[in-house]
């Protein structure tokens, strides 16, 4: 995938997608239940996905966080939305093999969802710009214990060529400062690789030195090629 931001690396996939995936995604890639759904949510990095719109439409709330927000302002994010839709579909297209095509039947499904994910996001933003925070990790702007849950996806190990490990071990332990109970972590494979990014376990060891706990859980969705796992970190409370 092309997602990244330009100031911190490309991982080789030219410039960085601010990506858009939708609830039902998020549900599939994350395993939420309902009940998770009306817990605190922060969902960091929130990209442009239309997850924090749709959950906070039906009542639950989520707050998303991103460092986009800062770099380009949240109304150029909004209304470059489903531009990067269209340029990530491009990459998804040239690289067809690379995906699996059960959750999207095929590229233009893709296309179709990841466009109305990045429209609901850019509606959203103009009524309920206090849901999108700026944000860079490792250093967040919120209180400890925040939020229920923090999701953090495509970011984390899938830019293992851009984001070194003690970044990978400062961004946890800061998503873990802001939640009370639980985050969760997905992909566990970083871009152009086939297994879990490589220091993974070491990362786990140390983590458990600071008291976040973690296992790892095979979940029903597998869209990039064998990235069909998350990571749970439980908190001592
Ligand atoms: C691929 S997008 C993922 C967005 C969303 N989670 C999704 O799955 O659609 C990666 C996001 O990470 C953001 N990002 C990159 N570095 C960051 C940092 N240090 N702190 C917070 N966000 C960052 C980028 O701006 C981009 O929006």
């Amino acid at each position: 995938m092309i997602d990244n931001d330009t100031s911190r690396g490309t991982g080789g996939f030219g410039e960085i997608l601010v990506s858009s995936r939708s609830l039902g995604e998020y549900q599939a890639m994350f395993a939420l239940t309902e009940d998770d759904l009306g817990r605190r949510i922060l969902d960091c990095p929130g990209g442009a996905a239309g997850f924090t719109a749709e959950v906070n439409q039906r009542g639950g709330d989520v707050t998303a966080c991103d460092i986009a927000y800062f770099d380009r302002g949240i109304e150029r994010v909004a209304a470059t939305a489903v531009a990067e839709a269209d340029r990530g579909n491009r990459y998804v297209r040239e690289h067809a093999d690379a995906y699996r095509w059960t959750f999207f039947a095929d590229p233009d499904e893709h296309h179709r969802a990841r466009r109305e994910s990045a429209e609901h996001f850019a509606a959203h933003t103009r009524t309920s710009p206090d849901r999108y925070i700026p944000g860079q990790l490792p250093t967040l702007p919120f209180a400890d214990n925040s939020f229920d849950l923090v999701l953090s996806s495509h970011l984390l190990f899938s830019y293992a060529d851009d984001l070194d490990y003690d970044f990978h071990r400062q961004a946890i332990t800061e998503l873990a400062r802001v939640a009370t109970t639980e985050i969760r972590l997905f992909p566990l494979v970083p871009i152009g690789s086939q297994g879990r990014y490589e220091q993974l376990e070491k990362l786990l060891a140390e983590l458990t030195l600071v008291g976040i706990s973690s296992r790892i859980v095979k979940v029903d969705y597998e869209f990039q090629a064998h990235a069909d796992e998350m990571l749970v970190c439980e908190l001592a409370t």
